[in-house]
């Protein structure tokens, strides 16, 4: 693959169409380069511009991403990546550098990233003096179809995931799917997780992707979030199927960040559907073939990372569910499924249960 620095100079000077999406998925984007430095003017309202982003991508695509804005003089907070810098200490360096700047309440702030920088980011900036407008430019799959949709913002907090945020909408979000030129194959697979996710909630089409047709589901995957979020904007009820394999997963995911072999977020929420279509096909009698169909796809999602989870895992694991925002009091609330697109959201799984699904999960995957 050609670098991606040479890729941008060549697109950027000649002209050339700029990459090899699906046409149709192309169309619904609001892409960044469609209007190259038209978005200038909404920049120009501002009375000062920051751009949050990460050391990995910085070097990629900060100078381009500020050139296609027209907003070279942005002020740029460059920050450590990963999940474990998803915390207060960098919200404060952000609030920090704000207040430095002498940023008011007309400020903007772009959040270049995946969904660690736009949760960041747009929880910094909806707290900022009670709340500056933010745009969000993911550069990630996962935060192309989900992180960077739908107003959820936040943090990691005492060890548990995404226990402080907000609801605060972007004031755009625009995505292009070329910054996925430079993203690890790794990521890609964590994106492809959310994918199925959808597919699974709400359009069986979806389960048919792979590492080789993932572009044309980009568009759809942004519309049903959109479509679900514009319903339910708060999370009281229909919302929650887009949780639909992450009570498990996060409890995982927050479990695998303490050991030596973290998951991503989408590798973690692929255990997660897993287990949730097991206890599906228990409590909800889900057509066994969608687990096992889905069961066949899992080590293509996790064939990156190095998991290594083993009976002893269970106990850490059920502690953090306790920690998850949908669990009221002692009982277990998840979302599973009657059949693929009919999701039931508040089902009472009992601890056994649950714990009998994570065994499911553990001798599957565990061991490889
Ligand atoms: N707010 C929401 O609705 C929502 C939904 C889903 C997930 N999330 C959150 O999103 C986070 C995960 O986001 P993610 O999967 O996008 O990961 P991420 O933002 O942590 O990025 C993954 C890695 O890829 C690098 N990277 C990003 N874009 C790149 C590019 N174009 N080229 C090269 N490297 C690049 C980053 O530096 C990082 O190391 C989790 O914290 C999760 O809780 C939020
Ligand atoms: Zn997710």
């Amino acid at each position: 693959m050609p670098q991606a620095s040479e890729c941008i100079d060549s697109r950027q000077r000649t002209g050339q169409p700029w990459n090899d999406m699906h046409p149709e998925a192309l169309e619904s984007m609001s892409s960044l380069r469609g209007d190259e430095r038209g978005k200038g003017s909404m920049l120009s309202k501002a009375s000062q511009v920051f751009i949050l982003t990460d050391e990995n991508i910085a070097p990629f695509w900060l100078p381009e991403v500020e050139y296609w804005l027209g907003c070279e003089n942005a002020i740029e907070i460059v920050i450590r990546p990963g999940e474990q810098h998803k915390n207060l200490q960098t919200v404060q360096r952000i609030w920090k550098t704000l207040m430095k700047h002498h940023a008011d309440r007309n400020a903007l702030l772009i959040n270049l990233g995946g969904g660690t920088i736009t949760d960041l980011g747009g929880f910094a900036a909806s707290t900022y003096k009670r709340g500056i407008k933010f745009i969000n430019v993911p550069t990630t799959l996962l935060g192309m179809i989900d992180a960077s949709i739908g107003g959820k913002t936040g943090i990691d907090f005492g060890g548990a995931k995404n226990q402080i945020g907000t609801f605060a909408e972007a004031e755009e979000v625009i995505v292009d799917p070329v910054f996925l030129e430079t993203l690890p194959t790794r990521e890609l697979l964590s994106g492809l997780s959310e994918i199925l996710k959808c597919g699974f909630i709400a359009d069986s089409n979806l389960l048919n992707v792979s590492l080789e047709n993932y572009q044309q589901y980009i568009a759809r995957c942004g519309e049903i979030k959109h479509e679900i979020v514009a319903q339910d904007p708060t999370e009281k009820g229909l919302r929650k199927v887009l949780n639909f394999g992450h009570s498990l997963g996060h409890a995982i995911e927050s479990h695998c960040l303490t050991t030596d072999y973290p998951l991503l977020h989408g590798e973690a929420v692929a255990l997660g559907m897993l287990g949730s279509l097991w206890l599906s096909v228990k409590q909800l009698g889900l057509n066994e073939t969608v687990l096992q169909d889905f069961a066949k796809q899992v080590p293509m999602l996790l064939s990156e990372s190095e998991i290594a989870l083993s009976e002893a895992d269970i106990e850490p694991i059920l502690g953090y569910l306790v920690h998850d925002k949908k669990n009221k009091g002692e009982t277990m609330q998840f979302v599973l499924l009657e059949a693929v697109g009919k999701p039931v959201w508040d089902v009472m799984v009992d601890n056994d249960t649950i714990k009998r699904s994570l065994e499911y999960i553990i001798n599957e995957y565990g061991k490889q």
